[in-house]
């Protein structure tokens, strides 16, 4: 039976439109996604947009609009942008449906039975633009008496009446569940929230009043709920809670919430003490991404650096995009983008060298050999290729996207490609057609098979073009799973059923950058 997988990613505030960050989160929770799908796990992946809170309220009221208005549209951008990407979501929630408020509401009424929450005043700092609370001492003194918030973001002085959850209670829990490993990575950031628990755990304020864009608090008028809190539900809304039943049993606790690096403290604290809390499993694993720079600069409004994906996805192809993001940057830490840079690897990478060893190979079969596959005899030089794809593709690729490190893997992928372009050269099949033809067949054919091999390991991060290659080769749409990698019958079913190739065309054309654009 197909183990389930469940994997999220975060849910995005729909206050503007998405950017690029929203993109690559995104994109590599899909490449995750479509990784365990082809190892034959059923696979739920959840994502969507958090719709509630101050922010969200106060971005409203400034455009003229309601917050449910300015809702509707942006969430429709995030969900137009992540279709575009090829983004394979089973659910893409919206924190204003009605299923989810039901099971925020439900979780709320389970603390409460377990008495961890009460009815205090909070005075305090807040930032709207992280929605969140930040203690006096975690603040950054700037230019005068100004306070910024770790994020270097504006906070707030708030007093208000709320709802207080009983965080300080989880203390020991908590640090047993960071001490876990594997729960948070990269382990790097583990020390930070273990310093954070250990510095002494505030309750938490959980509900507020001052306005009402939120998700109600059962049986309290006037408060909503904090938008973190309705926010983190969304990931038991989607498969099922509190109603239970077949989706639930099958995908709670979550095998992985895939998150930004800034928002680890909500996941890694806050979130397990909800759920030990109200008596529910904890997720697995925990994994927050660095971010993505462009030409090493964060993106802001007032730079006026600001990229919209769509645009780099319609200009450059969705799947060069999404090579480049996931090849480019080692996931975990911080990296840089550019116009430039996305050309470069792609041309150098899929067009060069993936894209012109299929285009080679698949010509000089449909010419040299009519197209036709015949069964061969290897010698040392073909085995030893085949042997390096296919560790590349069944072993060190699936090892390494299993561990998220996606560059690494696509790095051994790239190696294999390398190696199957330097055969290429030191065979020179073109020179055999007329001194060996036999060899010649057998210098094609090993090649073909690499070919299916490293197309079928490369499908998640180029689903399409990948897709495309395969389609050429004639391998069926049920033979692309990594288990087909170890097939070893695959080839002789081909060559036994007559299949002919088509002359090809290729699949990776190269990129071109305007010439007004920097080099
Ligand atoms: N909207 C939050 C942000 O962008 C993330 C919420 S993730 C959640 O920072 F699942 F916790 F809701």
């Amino acid at each position: 039976m197909a183990e389930p997988y469940y994997l999220t990613t975060a849910i995005h505030y729909p206050n503007g439109r998405p950017h690029i960050g929203h993109a690559y989160e995104t994109i590599a929770a899909d490449v995750m996604a479509r990784f365990q799908r082809l190892r034959g796990r059923e696979v739920r992946f959840q994502t969507g947009t958090d719709e509630h809170g101050l922010k969200m309220a106060q971005k409203a009221r400034e455009l003229g609009k309601t917050p449910r208005q300015l809702a509707d549209e942006m969430s429709g951008y995030f969900r137009e942008l992540f279709d575009v990407l090829n983004i394979s979501y089973d659910r893409f929630i919206r924190t204003t449906d009605a299923d989810h408020h039901r099971a925020s509401q439900a979780i709320w009424k389970a603390m409460e039975e377990k008495g961890d929450l009460y009815l205090d005043r909070y005075e305090g700092w807040y930032s709207v633009r992280d929605e969140a609370y930040y203690d006096e001492k975690e603040l950054i003194e700037v230019e005068g008496d100004e306070k910024l918030s770790p994020q270097g973001t504006p906070v707030e002085w708030t007093e208000e009446e709320t709802w207080f959850f009983r965080l300080s209670k989880y203390a020991e829990p908590l640090l047993e569940l960071l001490n876990t490993p594997g729960f948070l990575e990269p382990a790097s950031r583990r020390n930070e929230m273990v310093a954070f628990v250990e510095r002494g755990l505030q309750d938490l304020s959980v509900s507020r009043t001052s306005f009402d864009w939120g998700v109600k608090v059962p049986g309290s008028d006037g408060h909503v709920m904090y938008v973190w809190v309705d926010a983190l539900t969304n990931y038991i809304t989607g498969v099922g809670y509190p109603d239970g039943g077949e989706m639930w049993e099958k995908f709670w606790p979550a095998d992985l919430h895939l998150i930004g690096k800034d928002i680890v403290r909500f996941h890694t604290i806050y979130w397990p003490a909800f759920l030990i809390s109200a008596d529910l499993p904890l997720p697995k694993k925990v994994f927050g991404h660095g971010f993505l720079l462009n030409r090493g600069v964060k993106e802001s409004k007032s730079l006026g650096n600001v990229t919209d994906p769509m645009e780099l996805a319609e200009r450059f192809g969705v799947d060069a995009l999404r090579y480049f993001l996931l090849a480019e940057v080692t996931f975990g830490q911080d990296g840089s983008y550019s116009a430039e840079a996305l050309v470069n690897k792609v041309n150098a990478e899929l067009a060069n060298s993936f894209g012109n060893l299929a285009q080679r190979t698949l010509s000089m079969i449909s010419k040299n050999m009519d197209g036709k596959l015949e069964s061969f005899e290897s010698n040392a030089a073909d085995d030893k290729l085949a042997l390096t794809v296919a560790t590349a593709c069944g072993t060190e690729l699936p090892r390494e996207f299993e561990k998220l490190n996606f560059s690494v893997g696509i790095e051994a992928w790239l190696r294999a490609v390398y190696a199957c372009n330097a055969y290429v050269d030191e065979q020179a099949p073109w020179a055999l057609k007329k001194t060996d033809p036999e060899r010649m067949k057998a210098v094609l054919q090993t090649l073909y098979i690499a070919i299916r091999d490293l197309a079928i390991a490369i499908q998640p991060v180029v689903p399409e073009k990948a897709g495309a290659v395969l389609d050429q080769l004639g391998v069926s749409a049920e033979s692309r799973n990594y288990a087909d990698l170890a097939d070893a019958g695959w080839f002789a079913a081909l060559v036994a059923a007559g299949h002919t190739i088509e002359k090809p065309t290729p699949v990776f054309p190269r990129l071109e950058l305007p010439s007004e654009e920097p080099a």
